[in-house]
């Protein structure tokens, strides 16, 4: 059957091979020390739990409203207002099906054939997909040689009369990078006064790691408030990657619009998990859980940094926030071809599962997730280096 251009063009998932391999050795009873998750290896908090059972309990198995309830609109421009300093109101909330389907319906709203939106690498496996499949062109600065953080620069160097949109992702995945204020203002200006669109994704803000601290674009001033959408979900903060909840926040008139994409496609996000989300953002016990976690993913941190700088020819720059170390692994590139060629290696003689760094345009680094234990940092980063050795 013919598949249509637009699909035949999104590139499959390059972590789909690893994780049919993994299964392949787990399957033949070897051990498997795995870094590839993308989400925390937490529970969802009981509290989130219940207050969804409590609301399939009481009947709300029905259709909300598109763009979701007016209760979680208002609970998210609370949170808002608390953690960004200005107030938003319900008109400037849409709630989608994960972040990712709000990063689906901005881009999709915001741009198309001729455009061109500036993309960071290393970058989120999907941003350059999605801005593809909208027409746009993504443009892509590389920042490596910067230590991994676009600088204001480099954003003018990319700038053309084609250029809507840029992309900023801090805390990073997959570099776990944390922008301050001044560096966000020194792009921010280039934004205003070249008319670009801000798209900041901000689901890591709650895994900041001291003494970095999480300050949105956003927050700048009122006038680069409103050239920016922020990108927020329960996934990461809660751990509740499964429930798919995600916000975008930003210009009403592009939200409603937005919303009319989301009304032709999956219509509401389901109905009983938006009441979790709701508990998420307002109950005290849960945030008091976020605190302890993010603690946790601070010590994880410390000792998977420590532990990879103990192994020569990788290099690693310290994560300031999300839940990923992504070393450089220049030192070995003389022995493979690029990262997939490395990681491969490592499945097979360290029984050990990184990302290789193709998919997040960095061919010469690898991901490795610390949401896993200490315990498991400890003995797997212990036989990478190992593996490593007897090359
Ligand atoms: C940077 C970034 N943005 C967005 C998402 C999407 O999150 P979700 O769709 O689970 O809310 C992810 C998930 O891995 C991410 O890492």
């Amino acid at each position: 059957m013919k598949i249509s251009r637009l699909v035949s063009n999104i590139p499959g998932s390059e972590t789909l091979a690893l994780t049919a391999k993994v299964n392949e050795l787990r399957a033949q009873g070897k051990n498997v020390i795995g870094f590839t998750a993308g989400e925390p290896d937490f529970d969802t908090p009981e509290t989130i739990k219940e207050a969804a059972i409590d609301s399939l309990r009481r009947g709300n198995t029905k259709y909300t409203p598109v763009g979701g309830t007016m209760k979680l609109k208002e609970a998210v421009c609370e949170a808002f207002e608390r953690d960004y300093g200005f107030a938003v109101s319900p008109e400037n909330v849409i709630v989608s099906c994960g972040a990712k389907h709000s990063l689906f319906n901005l881009f999709f709203t915001l741009f198309e054939e001729g455009d061109e939106v500036i993309c960071p690498a290393p970058y989120w496996v999907s941003y350059p997909p999605m801005i593809e499949m909208t027409g746009a062109k993504p443009v892509i600065v590389d920042t490596r040689e910067a230590g991994m953080k676009l600088e204001a620069g480099m954003v003018a160097r990319a700038i053309t009369p084609r250029t809507r949109g840029i992309v900023i992702n801090s805390p990073s995945n997959p570099t776990g990078m944390v922008f301050d204020r001044k560096e966000l203002e020194e792009i921010a200006e280039l934004c205003l006064r070249h008319d670009i669109t801000i798209i900041s994704d901000d689901i890591y803000r709650k895994i900041v790691f001291e003494p970095n601290e999480f300050f949105s674009v956003a927050s700048i001033s009122p006038e680069v408030a409103k050239k920016t959408f922020i990108i927020d979900g329960s996934s990461k903060t809660y751990a509740m990657t499964g429930w798919r909840i995600g916000f975008c926040i930003g210009d009403k008139d592009v939200i409603k619009a937005m919303e009319r994409l989301q009304s032709q496609s999956t219509s509401n996000p389901v109905s009983f998990a938006q009441e979790g989300a709701l508990a998420s953002l307002v109950s005290d016990e849960t945030a008091a859980i976020v605190e302890k976690r993010r603690k946790i993913f601070q010590q994880r941190r410390d000792l998977i940094v420590r532990k990879i700088r103990e192994i020569p020819g990788m290099g690693i720059i310290e994560p300031g926030g999300s839940f990923y170390a992504f070393p450089s692994i220049d030192g070995y590139l003389d022995r493979f071809k690029d990262a997939n060629a490395f990681t491969q290696y490592l499945i097979e003689h360290a029984l050990v599962a990184v990302v290789p760094g193709v998919a997040f345009g960095a061919p010469d680094h690898v991901r490795f997730s610390f949401a896993t234990s200490e315990e498991n940092i400890e003995k797997g980063l212990d036989r990478v280096k190992e593996a490593l050795a007897s090359l």
